[in-house]
């Protein structure tokens, strides 16, 4: 019979305690440490010395063979793209989001489109026939796929031993807990248990595990912060529930790049990919409204154009109102406060409400330009032409700054058939005028933007 101990852990970053703590020490975060038992004998000291595999011993490096074409097409070339390029042998991928945002309905489908290996789809959550249900909502069969509904991990790999997949699907880890913890499912101990049985399983087996992972309110994977220094890659679906747009990010992978992003609409038949976001956010413009400026940003390698509109009007109250939607807040009172200095534009008097078309959240600081030009429009309430788009970033005195791989942002713009596509002059070397058709619009500060838009 193992000895069970007391712990507290802290619900923020997992770190453990003896006893319990108003304020933990790690993350200095207040009232998060919660008490959990753990039969210690079992599983901290005997599983964490079992070794990955017995006859594992030291190589030389330069002996390491592997091959890129092991990595497991999913049949979703963004999800792939996310990943790296497919999923990796051996290793364990979460994918976070909030409740409802699709989780379950992209691994479903991913499991599903997976035909010539075999698949087992563990739920948690789910019965089998919830599951059936699903598949027969997105309408996609195979012979494949096994699906079983269970929450306990030793039993999971009693079924992975008489399945023999080729990968495993856990939805979702927050209910999946281990006979070796006490504590209730969801708790950090189980979370950490049964992340680590997952990781020792993928690394021994050579089977790539997808765990799906709950976010907390905040925007944080729940659980803590040490699952994700367990897992090989995490993802984060995001989206806003109001529209079909659901964007696939990638936060760590140690197989691929971080930059990627993956773009997918839900729809009544299950999650399709957004292989062109740009045609598709730019189509359903009207045309020669005041306020709105399409930017030109790069979301990783892809370029997407983005509508940015913004609606200046006289604050009524005392305390003007600012308002971002997909748009960092305090970027916004940057940009606001430059344009008070630079353009005579009376902060004090305006209510500014700024949105980015189609739901989508974006970080690329090229996406200043479009942002201010969007809110001058609207204040002086003339139309930008939709076939203008623009690329650049602000600084604190108006200086119109360079972007990271014009040359693309260009490209892409002169393919799309935009006219114009205003940069910052200090861009203007590496892009020859010849080679497009577009015209390239060189500024180097605010005002003379404005003047070329408005004058
Ligand atoms: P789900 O995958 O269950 O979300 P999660 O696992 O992240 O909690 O998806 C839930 C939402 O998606 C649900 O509100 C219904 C919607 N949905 C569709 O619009 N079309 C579909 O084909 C499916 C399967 C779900
Ligand atoms: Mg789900």
């Amino acid at each position: 019979m193992a000895k069970s101990k007391k712990y507290y852990y802290c619900q923020e970053c997992g770190y453990q305690s003896a006893s319990w703590l108003g304020r933990c020490p790690e993350c200095g975060k207040w009232n998060t440490m919660v008490e959990e038992v753990v039969k210690a004998a079992v599983s901290s000291v005997k599983a964490s010395q079992r070794s990955i595999s017995p006859t594992s011993k030291p190589k030389l490096i330069k002996d390491v063979t592997y091959s890129e074409t092991t990595r497991i097409p999913t049949h979703y070339p963004e999800l792939d793209r996310v990943l790296g390029g497919g999923i990796v042998p051996g290793s364990l991928i979460l994918i976070g989001g909030e409740p409802g945002i699709g989780k379950s309905t992209l691994l479903l489908q991913t499991a599903l489109s997976i035909t010539n290996l075999r698949v087992l789809y563990v739920s948690g959550e789910e019965s089998e026939q919830q599951i059936k249900m699903r598949a027969d909502r997105i309408n996609q069969h195979n012979n494949t796929c096994y699906v079983v509904s269970e929450t306990v991990t030793q039993r999971i790999f009693e079924h992975i031993e008489q399945v023999q997949p080729d990968l495993v699907v856990i939805d979702s880890i927050q209910t999946i807990s281990t006979e070796h913890v006490d504590s209730a499912s969801g708790s950090v101990s189980q979370i950490r248990e049964c992340t680590t049985e997952f990781q020792r399983f993928a690394k021994e087996s050579g089977v790539p595990v997808l765990l799906i992972g709950h976010i907390t309110k905040d925007g944080t994977l729940a659980g803590p912060k040490v699952m994700e220094h367990i897992v090989d890659c995490v993802l984060q679906f995001e989206g806003d529930r109001n529209y079909g747009f659901r964007m696939l990010r990638s936060l760590k992978n140690r197989f691929g790049s971080t930059a990627e992003l993956g773009i997918f609409e839900m729809q009544g038949d299950g999650l399709r990919e957004v292989a062109n976001p740009s045609e598709f956010l730019l189509s359903q413009r009207d045309e020669n409204l005041s306020g709105a400026a399409i930017g030109a940003t790069l979301e990783g390698a892809r370029p997407m154009f983005i509508e940015v509109q913004s609606l200046v009007s006289s604050a009524v109250y005392g305390t003007p109102q600012r308002n971002a939607n997909g748009f960092d807040y305090r970027r916004l009172s940057m940009l606001l406060a430059v344009l008070e200095k630079r353009c005579g534009f009376k902060l004090a008097a305006k209510d500014v409400f700024l949105n980015i078309a189609g739901g989508i959240k974006v970080a690329d600081p090229a996406l200043d330009l479009a942002v201010v030009c969007s809110i001058l429009s609207s204040n002086v309430d003339i139309a930008i032409s939709p076939k203008f788009c623009f690329a650049a970033e602000m600084g604190l005195s108006g200086e119109i700054r360079p972007v990271a791989r014009v040359e693309q942002r260009v490209g892409e713009a002169n393919r799309l058939g935009f006219e114009k596509i205003f940069i910052s002059k200090y861009n203007g070397k590496a892009i020859k005028q010849s080679k497009y058709d577009i015209e390239i619009v060189q500024v180097g500060v605010i005002e003379e933007a404005f003047r070329k838009l408005f004058a």
